[in-house]
């Protein structure tokens, strides 16, 4: 392998993401030849002797307390956000300003109007970006996208999307702070809307384009909890589900639903594609496989087909094992830095982009708005 160019990472927020991303970083050498090597230069987190612990066990060089400090060094390339929502617009036009390249989480913002002035800065500074939509880089899914945009389904009628999860249903869950700042409003934007769906949403805007109207509906089942940080009982200002119904602008029509009180569900993120000539289906929890009826097949054979995505002709499979071995969750993460540190050699941001994020949050916004005022809204264009 040729001599690579190092690529100083540095890490602001050490939890669930920080562990995903660190584990990309430390694979995607091994397994994808690209002019690039990550270099785990510093983690960055409030608590100094549990950043030093991530530091120690994941190999990072130095730790840092405050994140400003992080962005300001000099030997720091790339600054990835795996902090909570209400983290990412500050740390992020920070970054650009420092003319770093930023890796961050999604939802891109809180809303809309945050979502833009991070694209701004980041567009102003002239700064490579991508947002972790990581499902994108699923093969299985990447595979629908090249059924789709072979022309295999033909026009599309229908697509439907789901993203269930059972983990708030405890009246005793109180909101607020380490592992719980999904349900404070202040912190996560919204619940999830911006949590889940998003990720329906950026999966259904890259596969069947922009979304144009929407009649949303959410709801609020546990009203009040305590909340870690002040010891009181607060009301709760997040959407604990969400349903809505929308048009795309390719004329076929949408269907999302968003929980955490479908008790058994974990993560079932599942979505369908109808379309003329064939139809797809993809789930979560068998995320190698994609069903595909084809029309086409001859009548007696004519079925669902379960296609196991694991062969070298299939997206990203090549670089791991040999065909019928699937992989899993974490080698999405190291897809989406293997496609980044390709681009980045090209001096190329990496889609999903801040500006496609934004897409996702225009909807976001239109979703919650549209449940709010209990009217159709119309997507604003970004
Ligand atoms: N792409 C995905 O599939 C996916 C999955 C989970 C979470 N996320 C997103 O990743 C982000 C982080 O989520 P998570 O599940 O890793 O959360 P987490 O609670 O596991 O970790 C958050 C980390 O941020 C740190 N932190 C909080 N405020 C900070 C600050 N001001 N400075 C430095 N560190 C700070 C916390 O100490 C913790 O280490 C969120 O935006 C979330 O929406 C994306």
């Amino acid at each position: 392998m040729s001599e690579k160019k190092a690529l100083n990472i540095g890490l602001v927020g050490y939890g669930f993401m920080g562990r995903t991303h660190s584990n990309a970083y430390k694979r995607v050498n091994d397994f994808f030849d690209v002019a690039y090597r990550p270099v785990l230069k510093a983690v960055c987190g409030r608590d100094k002797a549990a950043a030093q612990a991530f530091a120690d066990n994941w190999g990072y060089e130095s730790v840092e307390t405050d994140w400003r400090k992080l962005v300001e060094r000099k030997d720091i390339d790339a600054i990835d956000i795996c902090t909570p929502n209400n983290t990412h617009a500050e740390i992020a036009i920070a970054a650009a300003e420092a003319g770093k390249i930023i890796l961050c989480e999604k939802p891109l913002a809180m809303d809309l109007v945050q979502g833009q002035a991070m694209v701004d800065a980041v567009e102003k500074a002239g700064v490579i970006n991508t947002v972790w939509y990581n499902y994108r880089r699923v093969p299985a899914v990447t595979l629908a996208k090249q059924l789709i945009d072979e022309g295999r389904l033909g026009r599309i009628f229908h697509y439907r999307a789901e993203f269930l999860q059972d983990w708030t249903i405890s009246t005793d869950l109180p909101q607020g702070g380490a592992g719980l700042w999904r349900l404070d409003a202040a912190a996560a934007g919204s619940g999830v809307t911006g949590d889940l769906l998003a990720h329906c949403i950026d999966t259904a805007l890259w596969l069947n384009g922009h979304i144009s109207t929407i009649s949303a509906m959410t709801e609020t089942f546990i009203k009040e909890r305590k909340h870690t940080q002040t010891g009181k009982v607060q009301p709760v200002g997040i959407d604990d589900a969400c349903a809505f119904l929308c048009r795309f602008e390719n004329g076929s029509l949408g269907l999302f639903e968003s929980t955490r009180y479908a008790r058994g569900h974990k993560a079932l993120y599942t979505f369908e594609i109808n379309g003329e000539k064939a139809s797809i289906k993809w789930d979560l929890q068998d995320l190698h496989r994609l069903d595909y009826f084809d029309h086409g097949d001859d009548g007696i054979l004519r079925g669902w087909r379960s296609i196991h995505v694991t062969d070298g002709d299939q997206p990203y499979m090549k670089h791991w094992w040999v065909p019928g071995l699937q992989i899993g969750y974490e080698h999405t993460f190291v897809h989406q830095v293997a496609d980044f540190l390709e681009n980045l050699a090209k001096g190329e941001s990496t889609a999903p982009t801040f500006r496609d994020a934004l897409a996702t949050q225009a909807v976001c916004d239109a979703v919650l708005d549209s449940a709010e005022h209990k009217k159709w809204e119309a997507v604003v264009p970004v």
